[in-house]
C-alpha cells in the first residue's frame, strides 16, 4: 500500500546533544505523522539541527543548505534547528529565502505545529527557552540536563542553549528502565556539565547511584564535566558504582593560569591536576581524555608551552583539539586585538599540540598490546567485515565477527594498535571477563 504520509529528513550536526534532540524531534514529527527518511532527496521536510560552537561549524551548514537548495522540491520545507538557529536567529530567514522554519534547541515540542504551518506556507522563528523542560525521549544518550551557568568567556553555548536544567532523578530512571527493558546494556548521561547536575532533591553522585543501580545496566558513562564538579561525593559513587566505567573525559582548555583565567575556566592547573589525582586515586585504570583551545587571545608561546606540559604530565588516552574560534557576542571577542593570536601561530601550535597527543596516548597504547579486555560490540566497522567495539576504557577495538555480535560482551585479547585504536581477537577460552588486573 502507499505510504502517503509526508517525509522528515533530520540532518544532525555537532554533539551528542544535538544527535538526542535529533532523535527528539523525529519522534514528536513521526508521532504527528510524518515519515522518517535517511535521504534528503524528495524528502517534504528537510530539517538542519545545527551547532553553533565554532565558526568552521556554521560554515559547514551554510554550504549545506545552499546544495541542499539547488535539490529541494519546490514545495519542501526547509527549516534549521538547534544552536546556530538560536544564534542567528531572523538573520537566517533573511538570508536564506528557501528556510522557513528556525528553531532553537528548546523547540522541539512545538515542531510538529511549526512544520505544519511552514507546509502551508508559514514562515516561523521559535528561539525561546524553555524552562519547563522536560524530556520524553526513549534512548540509551540520555539527556539529564540541559543549559549551561558557566560562563567561559569562548563559548556560545550558556546563549544558545540558555541556564542549567536539570531533569527530574525519577523521570531519569524510569527512562534509563525503559531502556533496559529493550535489551540496552550501557547508558550514556548526557549535560553541558553534567556532573553539577541537582534536580532540587538530588545530585549527580545520586544520580550516577540510581541509574547504576536499574537492572541490567552494565556501562554507565557521563558527558560532558566539569572538573570544579567532582565533589567527594561524586568520586565516591564512580569509584563505588560498578556499572560506572573507567573514563572520564575531562575537558581542560589550557595548561595555562593566566589564559585559564581569562577564558574563566574557575580553575588554576593545580586545581585541575588535582581533580586527576582525585579521580586517579579513586578509580584504578582510569582513562582521561580532553578538549584544548589553542590560539585563545593574549596566549603567548610561554602560555602554550605550560599547555604541552599539562598534557604531557596528564597522560591523556585523546585528546580534541581546537583552535580559538571567536564566536560574535562572546566575552572572548571584546578583548583587546593586540591580544589575537595570528592564524599562522594557532595552526601551527595546534599541529604541534596534535602531535604531543599523539605521542603519548600512542605510547599508553603500546603498553596495552597483549591484555585482555572486556569489550561490548557496538556496530559494523567502516572498513572491511571487521566490528568495532568498545572497552570500559573507551578504547575502540576492531576485531573480526558478524552481526549477531553486535549488542554483546566478549573478552578480547588486544593484538595490535595502530596508536589510536586496537585490533582485538576474542578469546574464546573464557566465558567471562577476568577480574580487573592489578598494575
Ligand atoms: N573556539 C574553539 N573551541 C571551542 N570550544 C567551545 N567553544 C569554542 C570556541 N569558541 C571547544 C571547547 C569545548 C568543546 C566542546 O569545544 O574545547 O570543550
Ligand atoms: Fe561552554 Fe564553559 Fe558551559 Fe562548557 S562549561 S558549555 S565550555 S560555558
Amino acid at each position: 500500500m502507499l505510504d502517503s504520509r509526508p517525509t522528515v529528513y533530520i540532518e544532525t550536526y555537532g554533539c551528542q546533544m544535538n544527535v538526542s534532540d535529533s532523535e527528539l524531534m523525529l519522534g514528536k514529527l513521526t508521532a504527528s505523522g510524518y515519515r522518517p527518511v535517511d535521504s534528503p532527496d524528495g524528502a517534504d521536510v528537510i530539517l538542519l539541527n545545527t551547532c553553533a560552537i565554532r565558526d568552521h561549524a556554521e560554515q559547514r551548514v551554510i554550504g549545506r543548505l545552499g546544495e541542499l537548495k539547488r535539490n529541494m522540491k519546490a514545495d519542501s520545507v526547509m527549516g534549521v534547528t538547534g544552536c546556530m538557529a538560536q544564534r542567528l536567529g531572523p538573520l537566517l530567514l533573511q538570508k536564506a529565502r528557501h528556510v522557513s522554519l528556525v528553531v532553537g534547541p528548546d523547540g522541539y515540542r512545538a515542531l510538529p505545529a511549526l512544520v505544519d504551518g511552514a507546509r502551508r506556507g508559514e514562515r516561523a522563528i521559535a528561539t525561546t527557552f524553555d524552562l519547563e523542560e522536560h524530556f520524553d525521549k526513549v534512548e540509551a544518550w540520555i539527556p539529564v540536563q540541559r543549559g549551561c551557568d558557566y560562563r567561559c568567556t569562548y563559548c556560545i553555548v550558556p546563549t544558545t542553549r540558555g541556564s542549567e536544567r536539570s531533569r527530574r532523578l525519577a523521570d531519569v530512571v524510569r527512562e534509563v528502565e525503559q531502556v533496559a527493558s529493550e535489551g540496552m546494556t550501557e547508558v550514556v548521561l548526557l549535560g553541558q556539565t553534567v556532573n553539577s547536575y541537582h534536580d532540587g532533591t538530588d545530585g549527580f553522585a545520586a544520580l550516577l547511584r540510581a541509574v547504576g543501580a536499574v537492572s541490567g545496566i552494565k556501562r554507565l558513562r557521563f558527558t560532558s564535566p566539569h572538573p570544579n564538579d567532582f565533589s567527594p561525593a561524586v568520586i565516591a559513587a564512580m569509584a563505588e558504582v560498578d556499572a560506572v566505567c573507567e573514563h572520564v573525559h575531562l575537558p581542560m582548555q589550557s595548561g595555562s593560569n593566566s589564559v585559564l583565567k581569562r577564558m574563566l575556566r574557575r580553575y588554576t592547573r593545580e586545581g585541575y591536576l588535582e581533580c586527576v589525582e582525585r579521580l586517579r586515586a579513586a578509580i584504578p585504570g582510569l582513562a582521561l581524555t580532553t578538549d584544548v583551545i589553542v590560539g585563545f587571545p593574549g596566549e603567548t608561546d610561554a602560555d602554550f608551552a605550560e599547555t604541552l606540559d599539562v598534557v604531557r604530565a596528564v597522560g591523556f588516552d585523546d585528546a580534541y583539539t581546537f583552535k580559538f574560534s571567536p564566536r560574535d557576542g562572546t566575552p572572548a571577542t571584546r578583548m583587546p586585538v593586540e591580544m589575537t593570536v595570528p592564524d599562522a601561530v594557532a595552526t601551527e601550535r595546534l599541529a604541534r599540540l596534535i602531535d604531543t597527543v599523539r605521542r603519548g596516548s600512542r605510547e599508553r597504547n603500546m603498553t596495552l598490546l597483549g591484555a585482555r579486555r572486556e569489550v561490548l560490540v557496538e556496530k559494523g566497522a567502516r572498513r572491511g567485515d571487521l566490528l568495532q567495539a568498545r572497552t570500559r576504557d573507551f578504547k575502540t577495538v576492531l576485531m573480526p565477527g558478524d552481526d549477531s555480535m553486535i549488542g554483546r560482551y566478549f573478552t578480547v585479547e588486544l593484538t595490535g594498535t595502530t596508536g589510536s585504536t586496537f585490533t582485538g581477537a576474542v578469546c574464546h577460552n573464557r566465558e567471562r571477563a577476568p577480574l580487573p588486573m592489578a598494575g
